[in-house]
């Protein structure tokens, strides 16, 4: 790795969107880590960037564990300077329906695990007067979807804090963004029916599915050169399903 290169965090990197982000980083040029919750998951992720990256094990619930993984990645390949907070879980109920722990544990990993893992890089991003954050948000948190009031609640926190955060650290040269996709084909959607997703599709402008290229391109561009100048903002990828 040379000493001039990016270091890029990409959380959830193992599957889905996040394993396009982290490949099309590396393609930019960035030495990339990207985070898995279990070891297999870590070294799939390390298998697939090659020389231009690793995988590290890292679950958002546990701020000590955080911290401490942080601390490892700073000391072992430097202070990440870019920042991909797109890790994200459902746990769908009707909110009639729904227990404590479905809401606690979609707010504990997607929102209040965005607070743990970012606070602790931005000293990194601050030294060197540059960084850039992209935090995953989804067309829900503007939308609202039934049966995912506790999932919705944090995509909307993560567009407050996006917006807070770039009027917190923009004298520094550092950008914060958030990238709210639509209805794309990962994991986390192939659980639906045939027939609920022919309905999204339907209610698509652009009549697809996307795909995780769609998103990855878009926090690419953020990241990039071409982005400088765009920060506080959530930038919508959702093919037409939602406008506003
Ligand atoms: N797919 C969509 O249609 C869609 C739409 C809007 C927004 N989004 C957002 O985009 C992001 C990526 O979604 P995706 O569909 O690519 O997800 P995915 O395929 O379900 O992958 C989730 C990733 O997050 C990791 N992860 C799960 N729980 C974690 C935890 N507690 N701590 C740390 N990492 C954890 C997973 O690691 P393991 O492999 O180890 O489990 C995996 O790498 C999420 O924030 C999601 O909310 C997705």
């Amino acid at each position: 790795m040379s000493e001039d290169r990016k270091i890029a965090l990409v959380t959830g990197a193992s599957r889905g969107i996040g394993k396009a982000i982290a490949g099309n980083l590396a393609a930019d040029g960035m030495f990339v880590v990207g985070t898995a919750t279990r070891p297999e998951g870590a070294a799939a992720v390390a298998d697939e960037l090659g020389a231009d990256g690793t995988g590290v094990v890292l679950r958002l619930e546990d701020e000590a564990v955080v911290g401490k993984t942080v601390a490892e990645i700073q000391s072992r390949y430097g202070a990440p300077l870019v920042l991909v907070n797109n890790a994200g879980v459902t746990r769908d109920n009707l909110l009639l329906r729904m227990t404590a722990e479905q809401w606690s544990d979609v707010l504990d990993a997607n929102l209040t695990g965005i607070y743990r893992l970012t606070r602790p890089l931005l000293r990194g991003m601050m030294r060197a007067r540059w960084g850039r954050i992209v935090n995953l948000s989804s067309v829900v948190g503007r939308m609202g979807n039934a049966g995912q009031a506790n999932y919705a609640a944090t995509k909307a926190g993560i567009e407050g804090f996006t917006r807070s955060l770039a009027q917190e650290i923009g004298s520094r040269g550092i950008t914060v963004n958030a990238v709210a996709p639509g209805f794309i084909d990962t994991d986390m959607t192939r659980g639906l029916t045939d027939s609920q997703r022919q309905t999204m599709i339907d209610r698509t402008a652009l009549g697809r599915i996307g795909t995780v290229e769609d998103v990855a391109g878009v926090v690419a561009f953020l990241v990039g050169e071409a982005g400088a100048y765009i920060t506080g903002e959530t930038v919508h990828v959702n093919g037409g399903l939602y406008a506003g």
